[in-house]
C-alpha cells in the first residue's frame, strides 16, 4: 500500500506545467470523488489495524501534496497568461541592423587568403619596435640615407624605441627564431611621420611576405607575384617588374600590374601608361639572412611588401586615404555586399 502511495506521489510531482484546463483535468483525475486518491480509501479498509495510523497519515499527506501541487500549476498558468497577454506573437520583428566589414579588413583577408593557398602562414610582430628589427637587421647602415626614406616616429626621444615604419621588421623576428623553410605572411599597421592628406597618412597597413629555403630563385618570386596579381585583380592581369632599390633585397624590384581600370589601354588613373605600381619585392639580401642567424651560403629567399590601402584603392577606387579612418558610416555601408 505504501508503495502505491509513493508511486502516485511521484507521478503527480513529475507534472510541472499545465494550462488552466489541464490543471482542472488533473484535479478531477486525482482529487475528485472518483479520483485516484479517493480510490486508495477503498483499499484502506483492508489495511490491518496496527498499520491504519501510518497509512492513513500517508494518504492524508498525499492528498495535501496533490492539492497544493495542482493549485500551483493552475496559478502559474494564469500568471503566464497575464504576463504575456500583451505580446503579439504574430508581429513582424524589427529588422536586425547588420554591420559591414571595413574595406581594409576585407582586402587584408583577401591578400592573406591568396598567400595561404600557396602555403604561407601568418606571422605577427609588435608595432612598437627597436632600431635593430626595423632598420639595422635589414641592412640599413647607420648613416644610410635610406633611413630617411621612412620618416620615423620615435618614442620618448629614445632613438631605439620607435613605431615600426614597415612590416619588414616581422621578417627579422621570424628568421631570428626559426630556421628555413620559412614561408610567412605578415599583415600589420605601420606608422610614418607624414602630414595627413588624401595621398599620405601617419598610419597605414602593409602585408609582407617572406619565403626562405634552399634554392629559392627570382623565378619563384615572379611566379608568386603573377599568381597573386591574377587572383586579386582577375585572370587577365599582366605584371611587370622594374628594377628598384631596397636595402634588404638584392636585386630589388617594383611590381606594376596592367591598369585594372582601363585594362592597360591608358586612362587618367594610370596616367595614360597602362600600368599601376602595387608593391616592392626582391631576393633577400645575404646580409639580412646572416644578421638573423640564417646561413646565406645554404639558403636564399624572396620578400615582398605591399600597402593594403593601395590595393584597396585599386580594387574599390577609394582615392582619399583619410576615408579609411574617419569611420563615416555612409562610406562603410558602401561595402555591404563586398566579399
Ligand atoms: N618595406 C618596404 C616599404 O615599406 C616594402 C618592401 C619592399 C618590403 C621590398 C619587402 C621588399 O619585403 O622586398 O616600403
Amino acid at each position: 500500500m505504501i508503495d502505491k502511495i509513493n508511486a502516485l506521489r511521484a507521478e503527480i510531482a513529475a507534472i510541472n506545467t499545465a494550462t488552466a484546463e489541464q490543471a482542472e483535468a488533473l484535479r478531477i483525475k486525482y482529487l475528485s470523488k472518483k479520483g485516484a486518491v479517493n480510490a486508495l480509501m477503498a483499499d484502506f479498509r483492508n489495511v490491518p489495524a496496527e498499520q491504519k495510523r501510518e497509512i492513513g497519515q500517508a494518504i492524508n499527506d498525499l492528498k495535501n501534496f496533490a492539492t497544493e501541487h495542482i493549485n500551483q500549476l493552475r496559478e502559474c498558468s494564469q500568471q503566464s497568461v497575464r504576463e504575456f497577454a500583451h505580446i503579439d506573437l504574430t508581429r513582424t520583428p524589427a529588422p536586425v541592423r547588420l554591420g559591414t566589414r571595413h574595406p581594409l579588413s576585407l582586402v587584408r583577408e583577401q591578400i592573406i587568403d591568396i598567400f595561404r593557398r600557396l602555403g604561407f602562414n601568418i606571422a605577427e610582430g609588435p608595432e612598437i619596435e627597436d632600431d635593430w628589427h626595423v632598420f639595422s637587421s635589414l641592412n640599413f647602415a647607420d648613416d644610410h640615407p635610406a633611413r630617411d626614406m621612412q620618416d620615423t616616429f620615435f618614442i620618448q626621444r629614445n632613438p631605439d624605441v620607435l613605431l615600426r615604419t614597415h612590416t619588414s621588421s616581422v621578417q627579422t623576428r621570424a628568421m631570428e627564431h626559426t630556421q628555413p623553410p620559412i614561408r610567412i605572411i605578415c599583415p600589420g599597421r605601420v606608422y610614418r611621420n607624414e602630414a595627413i592628406s588624401a595621398r599620405a597618412h601617419c598610419f597605414f597597413h602593409q602585408v609582407e611576405a617572406l619565403y626562405v629555403d634552399t634554392d629559392v630563385t627570382f623565378a619563384d618570386l615572379r611566379q608568386t607575384l603573377l599568381y597573386f596579381a591574377r587572383e586579386m585583380f582577375g585572370p587577365e592581369t599582366k605584371i611587370r617588374l622594374r628594377p628598384s632599390y631596397f636595402p634588404f633585397t638584392e636585386p630589388s624590384a617594383e611590381m606594376d600590374i596592367s591598369c585594372n581600370i582601363c585594362g592597360g589601354k591608358g586612362c587618367g588613373f594610370c596616367k595614360h601608361t597602362g600600368w599601376v605600381e602595387i608593391l616592392g619585392c626582391g631576393m633577400v639580401d645575404p646580409n639580412v639572412l646572416d644578421a638573423c642567424g640564417i646561413d646565406s651560403k645554404k639558403y636564399t629567399g624572396f620578400a615582398l611588401g605591399m600597402g593594403v590601402e593601395r590595393i584597396t584603392n585599386l580594387k574599390y577606387r577609394v582615392n582619399d586615404l583619410r576615408m579609411f579612418s574617419e569611420n563615416d558610416i555612409r562610406f562603410l555601408k558602401e561595402f555591404t555586399s563586398a566579399r
